[in-house]
């Protein structure tokens, strides 16, 4: 480990070296300084973990060197020495902020114990700051950003399930990270060292999807010029993911539903089916139940999929995860495309907040790779966010369901004061809240209290 860097200040010149040998001797790299006026000289040019310093200097006060320490390094510890009756002296230095003080004569033993505390205390603030940036980090499940309760459910079931074989669906609006928790229920279950194989029914028209799902043989088709694995076997083992399974025909759901039932594939072409072991999750951002309904999804393979449903929430249904994962988003960004802000100022995070993110998650990743592009300052400002994030005055009562309540609250209230001749108390019994919470929301929505 590094030397303690301690600064000793004690313009008595055989009690600062005699000190000063008792803190080398202890192990600390030690530097004396003989007046306030070099004290401070030193502060300005050095680092140092500690100062040790006497209260009665030739030139300065001590206290002003404690200052001085304390302005030029906020962490650094400071500790007093204070002669016989200067008890006052030495209160006013803790207000100060110094972390103890020596009454002189100083023992050495009972410099080294306080010396001792105070560098254990400064560790611990160390200890803390560490763990406070960690905590940035800590609302994180291999890569998954959360804050508030409803991931932390979703985050819970996928914990639980993911060890099983059940077949998962995932459920979810477009951009909520239906992927990220498929890939996270495969790599938290005993077939992550198996391939994780995801597919988009909706990429590919039936045909093709069959042959890359099921695989085909030789002469299956004009073209199948040798026999090809699906991914129902490459996934052996392993995870096959899904994705819009929605956009599947009915004829193919047929053939899925015999995978699961059966465990057994047969590839376009052949009439031997075969075993496959791959464990199957599927996703989809529609509405299947109703699909189901119409007769656009087959009501079997529904109920074999979705034995074990995970629904992710919207985002603007956990509005707690918005912040954190922009920070995220700008942490990543940062580290691709550089830029200047490494935060958010506090009116560009409210517009973040309040916005309705209709794209969820994905739409707030872009955004925030955008903003970096466009911010130029040290953190990002309101007037670097789209347009449609912008001030609520703007699109109020257009831009969302909350906007419209907000709205309607705020007209609620002034009703309640235009009735109540402007008297708060009055307006605040008539709407039942206390007056505290009327006070808050005109501040809020900005209505001048007109009369008492
Ligand atoms: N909680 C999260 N923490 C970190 N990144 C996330 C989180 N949720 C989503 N993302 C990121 O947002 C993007 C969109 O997520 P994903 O592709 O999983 O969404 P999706 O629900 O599959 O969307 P779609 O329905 O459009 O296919 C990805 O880049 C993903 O990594
Ligand atoms: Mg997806």
């Amino acid at each position: 480990m590094d030397k303690t860097r301690i600064l000793l200040v004690e313009d008595d010149v055989s009690l600062g070296a005699m000190l000063g040998m008792e803190l080398k001797r202890r192990g600390h790299a030690v530097e004396i300084a003989k007046s306030g006026a070099d004290a401070v000289a030193k502060l300005g040019a050095g680092e140092y973990d500690a100062v040790i310093t006497d209260l009665t200097l030739g030139d300065l006060d001590g206290l002003e060197v404690l200052k001085f320490a304390k302005t030029r390094h906020p962490r650094i510890e400071v500790l007093v020495m204070t002669g016989h009756g200067s008890i006052d002296t030495a209160v006013a230095a803790m207000r100060a902020g110094a972390f103890d003080y020596l009454t002189k004569p100083v023992e050495p033993a009972e410099l080294n114990l306080v010396l001792d505390k105070a560098l254990e205390h400064s560790r611990l603030v160390h200890e803390v700051e560490r763990l406070r940036e960690e905590v940035k980090d800590k609302y994180s499940f291999d890569g998954i950003v959360f804050s508030g309760p409803p991931m932390r459910k979703v985050l819970d079931l996928v914990q639980k399930v993911a060890s099983t074989e059940a077949t998962v669906l995932i459920l979810g609006e477009s951009g909520t990270g239906k992927e990220l928790i498929a890939r996270a229920l495969h790599e938290k279950s005993a077939r992550r060292n198996g391939a994780f194989v995801a597919i988009n029914c909706g990429a590919l028209p039936e045909g093709l999807l069959e042959s890359e799902l099921f695989g085909h043989v030789r002469g299956a088709f004009t073209g199948a010029d040798r026999n090809k694995r699906g991914l129902f076997e490459e996934a052996s083992g392993g995870t096959l993911f899904l994705d819009e399974i929605s956009e599947t025909t009915p004829g193919l759901q047929v053939k899925l539903l015999r995978a699961l039932q059966e465990g057994e594939i047969r590839r376009v072409g052949d009439n031997h089916p075969f075993k496959v072991s791959g464990r199957l999750l599927a996703a989809t951002n529609k509405d299947l139940a109703k699909l189901v309904a119409e007769g656009k999804f087959r009501e079997d393979l529904y109920y074999r999929l979705k034995v074990f449903p995970i629904e992710l929430p919207a985002l603007r249904e956990r509005p707690e995860d918005i912040l954190p994962l922009a920070e995220h988003f700008l942490r990543k960004a940062k580290k691709k495309l550089g830029g200047t802000a490494a935060k958010f100022s506090p009116e560009a995070a409210a517009a973040l907040r309040r916005y309705r993110w209709p794209g969820n998650v994905r739409e707030l990743e872009h955004v925030i790779e955008r903003v970096l592009i466009m911010a130029s300052g040290a953190s990002v400002a309101a007037a670097d966010l789209p347009p449609e994030m912008q001030a609520p005055a703007a699109g109020a009562g257009k831009s969302g369901f909350k906007d419209t309540l907000d709205d309607a609250e705020k007209r609620h209230i002034l009703q309640a004061l235009e009735d109540c001749g402007g008297n708060q108390v009055e307006a605040a019994k008539r709407l039942g809240v206390a007056r505290n919470t009327l006070w808050r929301k005109l501040k809020a929505y900005g209505i001048p209290a007109v009369k008492k």
